[in-house]
């Protein structure tokens, strides 16, 4: 185990490398944009060492915001050679994209008033009330986007329209969710003539050599990719896209935090003595108590819903410990998900947190969000566990994860069995929740 000198060390100079001024590339080569929960953990980490370029950070990822409130997961780089990014979005096919920036078209789980909120921990008072200040409006209409544009019904649940917006893409979860209601014909034809090897060769993780064993299937690559492809022909908007949807789901990771970031647009807006709009206050509260309708009594966990069968879909991921998170479980429940977590058939394996329960079929122990341990998923149910008073477990699993980055590198995800590390080198959320992670261990 390296020093923790050596460990901050290490990290700072990740985060240098990957600083493009006034935002950070999650790792070079295979992600050369700026993704927006990727900047949102990349901030809690810098607000250790330099509060001023972490709030930069943060006001960085505004530039993206569309008119109607969207925050989109991710603000594209103008790159001489335009990469495959710059050509499948066309966030322009939008009337509420912004002019100066390209951006994707759907957004990324709503970590970004948590991290304002973190930042602003870091701040003298009028600092902290200027920063909150600055950002508030945007936070405030990002919120509402979600619950007007994603909670059609007004159950309190946003839906997600495409894997990429839960952050955890290949989940097993949400490509059964994907592959049941979307059946274009030309991946029928591939996968009938079994071409999956000649499609790979299009792939920018193959082309950089990375080992499809540890990737998502390509299979499940190319359903995301036609589910893009049609999102795009409906200029992304929701309303419309809802009306037939290829993929709609409750999730319950993406639901949980946007719980946690509610309260603390509650707390920012009290800081400064802001009033918020009655109804985004109710839509918060009611999603508060709607999270109770994921809980699965029979298992004991919270599942993410398809919303268009309307069925929970029973794999055991690590989305369904986030609930621990949201911060709106009760004592018994938050004890119930600590056992779920503890079991060592499941959660509880050699290098937790595998991205899927251990005995699900799918689980694979390398296989990027389909069983591998990656450390931000790790992060969020350590601040579960502390927010529930679990410090012993939270400290157990803070050292397991800054284990992994010490032996292994900044990684992207790690081999949950033999914690071998995976995916990209110098991978920029990895070393900022290392840092903040040591920081919790030194205070
Ligand atoms: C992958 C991950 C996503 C992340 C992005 C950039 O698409 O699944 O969560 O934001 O890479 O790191």
């Amino acid at each position: 185990m390296k020093s923790t000198d050596q460990l901050i060390s290490d990290a700072r100079s990740v985060l240098k490398t990957n600083d493009q001024g006034s935002f950070t590339i999650p790792a070079h080569g295979i992600y050369p944009h700026q993704w927006l929960w990727d900047s949102c953990f990349i901030a809690i980490g810098q607000r250790h060492f330099d509060v001023e370029r972490a709030k930069m950070e943060l006001i960085s990822t505004l530039r993206g915001q569309w008119r109607n409130g969207m925050i989109p997961h991710m603000i594209l780089m103008n790159h001489k050679k335009p990469t495959k990014h710059e050509y499948i979005w066309q966030s322009d096919h939008s009337p509420f994209s912004p002019n100066m920036v390209g951006t994707s078209g759907i957004t990324q789980p709503p970590v970004l008033a948590e991290a304002v909120w973190k930042v602003g921990q870091k701040l003298t008072k009028t600092e902290q009330r200027t920063f909150y200040n600055r950002m508030l409006p945007a936070l405030i209409d990002y919120h509402q986007w979600l619950y007007n544009d994603r909670d059609p019904n007004k159950e309190g649940l946003v839906v997600i329209l495409h894997p990429w917006e839960s952050g955890m893409d290949n989940s097993p979860v949400l490509m059964e969710a994907l592959k049941k209601h979307h059946h274009p014909i030309w991946i029928k034809i591939i996968d009938f003539l079994q071409l999956e090897h000649l499609a790979q060769l299009v792939r920018l993780d193959y082309k950089r050599r990375f080992r499809l064993i540890e990737r998502a299937k390509t299979i499940d690559e190319l359903h995301m990719f036609s589910l893009q492809r049609l999102l795009d022909s409906q200029q992304y908007e929701s309303k419309q896209i809802l009306r037939k949807p290829h993929f709609a789901v409750q999730d319950v990771g993406f639901n949980s935090m946007l719980i946690r970031s509610n309260q603390r647009i509650i707390e920012m807006a009290e800081t400064v003595n802001q009033t918020l709009p009655n109804k985004l206050l109710s839509s918060m509260h009611q999603t508060a108590k709607s999270l109770a309708s994921l809980h699965d009594p029979k298992t004991g966990y919270y599942f993410s819903r398809d919303y268009i069968t309307k069925k929970l879909i029973r794999v055991p991921t690590i989305a369904s410990l986030l609930p621990l998170y949201s911060g709106c479980l009760n004592n018994e429940q938050a004890k119930q998900q600590l056992q779920l977590l503890r079991n060592k058939d499941t959660f509880w394996i050699n290098y937790p947190i595998p991205t899927v329960s251990k005995s699900s079929p799918s689980y694979e122990s390398q296989r990027y969000w389909q069983g591998a341990t990656w450390v931000n998923s790790n992060w969020l149910v350590i601040e579960g566990l502390n927010h529930h008073g679990f410090h012993k477990d939270a400290d157990e699993l803070t050292k397991v994860t800054i284990e992994l980055c010490s032996n292994g590198g900044s990684r992207e995800y790690f081999d949950s069995l033999s914690g071998k590390p995976l995916g990209a080198e110098n991978f920029s959320w990895s070393a900022a929740l290392t840092l903040d992670l040591l920081s919790q261990i030194k205070n």
